[in-house]
C-alpha cells in the first residue's frame, strides 16, 4: 500500500463531524497520523481542511505568522461559492474583524486593546465573583439531589461571569445569556445574533456614558481607540472564545475527577491535576486556529496549497506519540490547549483560575457527589471543533440551599436547564426596564444585591 498521503481525494478525507468521531476521536488522529504530520479531513460536508496533529508542525504553522495568514477572507473555496453558505462551520471560521481573524499590526491593535483589559481584572474579585455566581447556581439544584452539572452549572457559570466581567445591568445582561446560550445551542441563531449584537451596542453606549470597573469600560477608554462596531466585535469574540471552552474546561475535568476507580467512585485526584490532564488529552478546544498559507507550502511531506484552510488540532498534537509520557508530567505547560504563538490565548490564566474555583466550589458543596449513570454512557456533542460532553448527570445527597431561592429565574418545577428566552425589552438608559419574568442575570444581581 502507497503512501496515503498521496491519495487526498474527496473519498480519502476523515469527516470530523457526526456521532464516530464525537464518540471517539482518539482514534481518528491515531488513523490520520498514517498521512503523516498533517491529513486531509472534513470539517462539515462539502468543507475540506488539512488537520495538523504532529506537535512540531503544530508548533511551526502557529509560529510562522509570515507563512500561514488567518484572515479567511483568503479561503479560495469560499470565494468561489465551493462551499454552502449554511456550513454549521462557518460561524466559526467566516472572517470578522477581531483577534481571531486578523494579521499583522492590525491584530496587533485589536490584541492590545483585549490583553490590557484582561490585564486590570483584579484576581482576587474574579475569584469571589465566580463563587458567587457558583453559590447561586448551586442554590438552584442543590434540594433536589441531582442535577445535570453541564447544563445547570458549567455551562451557566461562565455565561454569568461574562455578564459580571463586561458591567452588565438587569435587563442587557438576560438578554446577553439568553442569546448567547440560543447561539451556542443552534436555536434560532440569527435572530439570537441579531438581538446579541443590539443589546452589546447598548452596552458600549451605556459604557460610553458611564464607565465603570469592568472589560467593556476599559475596552471603550484603551488607547487604541476602538470605534462602536469594534468594540461590539471584541466583546463578541471574547464571550465566544471564553464560554464555550471554559463550560468544557470544567465539564471534562468533572468527570475526569467523578470517574470511578476507587470504592468512593471519585478518581480522588487533585483538581488542578484534572484540569491539567484534561489540557493536554481532551482540550476544550479541540481543532482550531485556522490557517491560510499564502504561498503553496510543504509541512513534512504534506502539501498545503495556497489559500486553503489549515487547521491545528490542539488534541492531536497533545497526544503525538512523538511526546513521551514524561513530557506531560515534567513540562506541564508544553501542551497546545491554549493556541500558541501570536494568537495564543490572552486569558490562559484567569481561564483556568475561573474553573478551578468553580470546580472547588462545587466540590465541597456537594461532598458525596457522584455519577448518576455508566460513565461508558455519556454522550459527546459531534462538531469538530469543541471537545463537550452532551450533559453530566450527577446525584448527590441533597443540601439545603445557602440563600433564599426566592429570585429563581424559572419557576420551581422547572428544572434549571436552559436559561429562559428574552424577558424583557432594555430601555434606552442601559436596560433598566421592569421585568416581566426574571431572567439569570437579574435575578442572580436580586440575590445578591448588586
Ligand atoms: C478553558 C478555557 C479556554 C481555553 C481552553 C482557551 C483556548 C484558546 C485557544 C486554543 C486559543 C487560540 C485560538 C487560535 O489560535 O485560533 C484561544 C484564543 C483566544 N482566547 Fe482563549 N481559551 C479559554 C478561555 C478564554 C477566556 C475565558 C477568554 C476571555 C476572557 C479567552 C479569550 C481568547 C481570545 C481573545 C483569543 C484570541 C487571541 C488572538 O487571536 O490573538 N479565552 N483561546
Amino acid at each position: 500500500m502507497g503512501c496515503p498521503a498521496h491519495h487526498t481525494t474527496q473519498a480519502a478525507r476523515m469527516p470530523l463531524y457526526g456521532e464516530e468521531f464525537a464518540a471517539d476521536p482518539g482514534a481518528v488522529y491515531d488513523r490520520l497520523r498514517a498521512y503523516g504530520p498533517a491529513a486531509p479531513v472534513e470539517l462539515a460536508p462539502g468543507v475540506e481542511a488539512t488537520l495538523v496533529t504532529e506537535h512540531e508542525s503544530a508548533l511551526r504553522v502557529l509560529q510562522s505568522p509570515a507563512l500561514f495568514a488567518r484572515d479567511s477572507r483568503r479561503w479560495k473555496a469560499l470565494a468561489e461559492g465551493r462551499v454552502a453558505l449554511d456550513s454549521p462551520v462557518l460561524p466559526m471560521m467566516v472572517y470578522r474583524p477581531n483577534c481571531l481573524f486578523t494579521d499583522g499590526t492590525e491584530h496587533l491593535r485589536l490584541r492590545k486593546a483585549v490583553t490590557d483589559s484582561l490585564g486590570r481584572l483584579n484576581v482576587n474579585r474574579l475569584g469571589r465573583d465566580v463563587e458567587r455566581i457558583a453559590d447561586y447556581l448551586l442554590d438552584q439544584f442543590s434540594e433536589r439531589g441531582m442535577a445535570d452539572l453541564l447544563n445547570d452549572y458549567a455551562k451557566l457559570l461562565p455565561l454569568l461571569l461574562f455578564n459580571q466581567l463586561f458591567g452588565c445591568p438587569a435587563g442587557i445582561g438576560d438578554r446577553l445569556t439568553a442569546n448567547m446560550a440560543a447561539i451556542f445551542d443552534g436555536q434560532d441563531v440569527m435572530r439570537a445574533n441579531e438581538e446579541l449584537t443590539a443589546c452589546l451596542m447598548e452596552l458600549v453606549a451605556l459604557k460610553r456614558r458611564q464607565p465603570g470597573n469592568d472589560i467593556t469600560s476599559w475596552l471603550v477608554e484603551h488607547p487604541s481607540g476602538l470605534n462602536d462596531e469594534e468594540l461590539k466585535d471584541q466583546l463578541v469574540m471574547l464571550m465566544g472564545a471564553g464560554v464555550e471552552p471554559e463550560r468544557n474546561l470544567i465539564g471534562n475535568a468533572l468527570l475526569l475527577l467523578l470517574s470511578a476507580d476507587s470504592s468512593t467512585g471519585r478518581s480522588g485526584m487533585r483538581v488542578e491535576d484534572a484540569i491539567d490532564q484534561v489540557l493536554w488529552n481532551n482540550p476544550p478546544i479541540a481543532n482550531y486556529a485556522t490557517h491560510f498559507p499564502v504561498q503553496d507550502v510543504e509541512l513534512g511531506g504534506v502539501p498545503l496549497p495556497a489559500d486553503t484552510p489549515v487547521v491545528i488540532s490542539f488534541a492531536g498534537a497533545n497526544t503525538d506519540p512523538a511526546l513521551t509520557e514524561a513530557h506531560q508530567v515534567l513540562s506541564k505547560g508544553a501542551h497546545l490547549a491554549w493556541g500558541a504563538g501570536p494568537h495564543a490565548c490572552p486569558a490562559k490564566d484567569p481561564a483556568q483560575l475561573i474553573a478551578l474555583t468553580a470546580i472547588e466550589r462545587l466540590l465541597n458543596a456537594l461532598p458525596d457527589l457522584t455519577l448518576a449513570v455508566p460513565q461508558g454512557s455519556l454522550r459527546w456533542r459531534p462538531g469538530p471543533f469543541h471537545r463537550a460532553l452532551v450533559a453530566l448527570p450527577v446525584r448527590f445527597s441533597p443540601t439545603p440551599g445557602l440563600r433564599t431561592a426566592a429570585a429563581r429565574p424559572v419557576t420551581a418545577s422547572q428544572p434549571a436547564t436552559v436559561p429562559p428566552a428574552r424577558t424583557q425589552t432594555a430601555s434606552s438608559s442601559g436596560g433598566t426596564a421592569p421585568a416581566k419574568q426574571k431572567g439569570w442575570w437579574s435575578s442572580f444581581l436580586d440575590v445578591f444585591r448588586l
